[in-house]
């Protein structure tokens, strides 16, 4: 039986390879951050209200003019061919049904034109600026076109964090397997057999235009290698390509986020990318009020990092968050059953959501207001 987020990691330990295990649940060094997301969220207790009419309960935001069914969203995660093959089309039809955005990574497996649905006005796309700056510039305007509705620029990987568990089981993409991989493979037929039944995943095949150096964009991404010259004066040059809201993810310093409502950003996302990048980082949690100070609501500020809950959700939109992006979570369900397994983990996160308002008396997401957290 599968309660919560905990028990679908579980069963996907139980389905997965081990070193694609690793690469979904894995952090960065020793994972202080990542225990320090979930340290930060536990050390918040609610107040909750009595005595509130919450007949007529309603979970849904607006967000740059869409509504959001959930005022939470599936966060870009790369390589999620590899949790399942055509993650990424399950996972963006999982959120379509139920109503809440997907973010294509650009180290996607798949097309982003094969992943968009067109049933959604929630499509985002997120991106990275590898390699010659041209080929930001196709993907950018192959977004557009496709439909993607706003742009996500993650702006903490000017270098790939160091996953200790990736290196110790020798993970690199393309997958070239080891004796020791082999090995373990044979553990997980049912994944296996799936993966034979549609091939491994097409390593990143989003620059497939004609014309277009997929190459490079391949050699950049097997390196990993991020174009650190990118800097705030950068943003001009992505404005000029991208006209629809653009949010940086990534951001945990009250100074950047002031820098960012200067230069005309639409949107933040507070993230340590799930403690995968600097290890020493803050908990997101505890860097949310400082930035939202900042921003004084210019722009709408979300948060991800170590969210399991419907009840996370609700402490991060009290302390003033917008939404809140999910990252593994929806990889433990996709692992376990597919576009099922997708769906379930959200309609888990969404039962505990409204649970918690109800129990904390409020009935709409703006009714989650600041006192009715406290430091535990
Ligand atoms: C990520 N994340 C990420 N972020 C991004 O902007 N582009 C990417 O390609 C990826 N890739 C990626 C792969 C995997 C396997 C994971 C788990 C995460 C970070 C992601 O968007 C998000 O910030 C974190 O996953 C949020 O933390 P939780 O919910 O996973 O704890």
């Amino acid at each position: 039986m599968k309660l919560n987020v905990e028990d679908y990691r579980r069963a996907a330990r139980t389905v997965l390879p081990r070193f694609v295990f690793d690469y979904v649940d894995g952090a960065a060094e020793r994972g202080d951050c990542l225990q320090r997301n979930r340290g930060g969220l536990d050390r918040l207790a609610m107040r909750p209200r009595v005595l509130r009419d919450t007949r007529g309960l309603d979970t849904r935001i607006e967000v740059f003019g869409e509504t959001w069914q959930r005022p939470f969203a599936i966060a870009p995660m790369g390589f999620n061919g590899l949790t399942r093959p055509q993650g990424d089309v399950l996972l963006a039809r999982a959120a379509a049904a139920a109503g809440v955005p997907f973010v294509l990574s650009t180290a996607s497996n798949a097309r982003l034109e094969a992943v968009v649905q067109p049933s959604s006005a929630l499509n985002w796309f997120q991106l990275y600026v590898m390699g010659e700056r041209a080929i930001a510039e196709q993907m950018v305007r192959r977004a557009r076109r496709a439909g993607y509705r706003a742009l996500v620029l993650t702006v903490d990987v000017p270098v790939s964090g160091y996953r200790e568990r990736d290196v110790r089981n020798g993970f690199k993409m393309p997958f070239r397997p080891s004796p020791a991989t082999l090995a373990n493979l044979a553990t997980r037929p049912r994944w296996l057999l799936r993966f034979i039944a549609h091939g491994m995943p097409g390593f990143v095949n989003l620059a497939e235009e004609e014309g277009s150096d997929t190459l490079q964009l391949q050699a950049a991404l097997l390196s990993r290698e991020m174009d650190r010259s990118l800097s705030w004066e950068s943003l001009d040059w992505l404005r000029r390509l991208w006209d629809g809201p653009l949010l940086l993810k990534g951001v945990l310093h009250p100074d950047d986020a002031r820098q960012a409502c200067a230069r005309g950003v639409d949107g933040l996302i507070v993230s340590n990318h799930g403690g995968r990048q600097l290890d020493g980082a803050i908990a997101t949690i505890d860097a949310l009020e400082a930035v939202l100070d900042a921003v004084e609501d210019r722009l709408p500020v979300f948060v991800d990092s170590g969210f399991r809950s419907g009840l996370d959700v609700a402490k991060a939109l009290a302390l003033g968050a917008r939404g809140v992006f999910l990252g593994r979570p929806l990889l433990y369900g996709l692992a376990v059953d597919g576009e099922a397994g997708a769906t379930a983990v959200l309609e888990l996160i969404a039962t505990e959501l409204e649970r918690t308002m109800i129990l904390a008396g409020a009935r709409r997401i703006t009714e989650l207001e600041r006192g009715l957290v406290r430091a535990a």
